[in-house]
Formats: C-alpha cells, sequence, structure tokens
C-alpha cells in the first residue's frame, strides 16, 4: 500500500485494508458457504459387492464439449480408495423424496460400504460404476483427472452415459438442512 493510500484512508478516518479484513478463519468461511444452497448427488464407485459411495453437493458441470463435471472429494473419506482405484464414478442426482439415501451416504446411520446400497436399486452402464435406477438424473463417469488440492482430490468425470428419471424436484440443501424448491 503506498504512502498516499495510508494518508488517505488517515485522513477519511478509516484503517489500513489489513486491519480492517482480518484473515479468513476455517469457522468463518464455513458459515459463509452455508448459504449456497446446493443439489444433492450420490457419487458412487466400485463393482459387485465392493461398493461405497458419498453424498456430495459439489457437484458442478466442466464442460458441454467433451461432456465432463467435476466433484470434490476428501481423501478422508471411506469411498475415496475405491473412486480411485475403479477410475470411475456415479454422480447420482437425488430426488426430494430420497433424502434417506443422502443420509445413508452421508453415514449418518452409521452405514459403511456395501451397505449404503440397501433399500434401492443401482443398474450398471457404461463405466461400471453403480447408477441409481431412480436417480433424478445420473452422470455415469470414467476419471479423466484427478487434481490433488488440500484436503480434497477435484475429480473430472468424462460422461460415458446419462439416465434418469426426471419429471420431480431435486433434493437440496442449505444452511445445514435438506429442503426442496418452493414457488416464489
Ligand atoms: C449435504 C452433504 C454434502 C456433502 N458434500 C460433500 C462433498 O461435496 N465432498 C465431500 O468430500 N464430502 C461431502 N460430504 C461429506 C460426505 O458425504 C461424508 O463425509 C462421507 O460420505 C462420510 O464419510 P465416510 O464415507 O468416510 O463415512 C457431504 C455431506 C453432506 C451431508
Amino acid at each position: 500500500m503506498s504512502l498516499d493510500t495510508l494518508l488517505a484512508l488517515a485522513a477519511a478516518g478509516l484503517e489500513p485494508w489489513e486491519e480492517r479484513h482480518p484473515p479468513v478463519t476455517n469457522d468463518g468461511f464455513r458459515g459463509a458457504m452455508r448459504h449456497l444452497a446446493g443439489a444433492v448427488s450420490i457419487v458412487t464407485a466400485g463393482l459387485g459387492t465392493e461398493r461405497n459411495g458419498l453424498t456430495a453437493t459439489s457437484v458442478v458441470s466442466l464442460s458441454a464439449d467433451p461432456p465432463t463435471v467435476l466433484v470434490c472429494v476428501n481423501r478422508s473419506a471411506s469411498a475415496w480408495p475405491l473412486l480411485v482405484r475403479h477410475a470411475h464414478f456415479g454422480i447420482n442426482v437425488l430426488a426430494a423424496s430420497q433424502q434417506p439415501i443422502a443420509d445413508r451416504f452421508a453415514g449418518r446411520n452409521g452405514e459403511k460400504g456395501e451397505a449404503r446400497f440397501a433399500g434401492a436399486r443401482w443398474i450398471q452402464l457404461a463405466s461400471g460404476a453403480p447408477i441409481l435406477a431412480d436417480a433424478l438424473v445420473a452422470f455415469d463417469c470414467t476419471l479423466e483427472e484427478r487434481i490433488q488440492r488440500h484436503s480434497h482430490d477435484i475429480l473430472i468425470g468424462r460422461v460415458q452415459a446419462l439416465h434418469g428419471v426426471g419429471g420431480t424436484d431435486p433434493l437440496l440443501y442449505w444452511r445445514g438442512a435438506y429442503g426442496a424448491i418452493r414457488p416464489t
């Protein structure tokens, strides 16, 4: 910051920028992120009875040509080893009625791995990753690139097949709770 700027701030009774904007804390960041409403997906990987998955809101479209998506996965998630080993994943976007599936894959009821898949119908498309038959929409992906950043891996998926029933509202997550779209 130049001396002129500092003098101008002092004349205006303001502190330098650094003092008016304290460093962003982890808790402050988490609190701010709570205001982002997100669609809820189940990210799945594995074959046969060796399957696992996690609930995720970090899914976004990357490009339409070629069709790619990305999702950010914590390397501490129990599903992470299978995502890397099989180099494929399903992005299963949930309908508003499917909150129990979100709870199961977030580990809220203590289920692990294969047990999370109970009570729903799963199919396989091109990549072999588990695809929820009743998903609002599902993206069947092969892993194109994995970028390690901080605690997470950014997984870029090449979309090999699409599936979905559509026709109903999505499940949303906002300020630490599930919800659905309300007409304005
Ligand atoms: C609504 C919601 C969204 C989440 N989004 C993500 C996400 O985008 N990436 C991630 O790594 N974990 C995310 N999580 C946390 C994982 O679902 C959770 O840590 C994991 O499935 C449980 O860990 P475990 O499989 O090791 O038991 C989210 C959890 C919830 C409830």
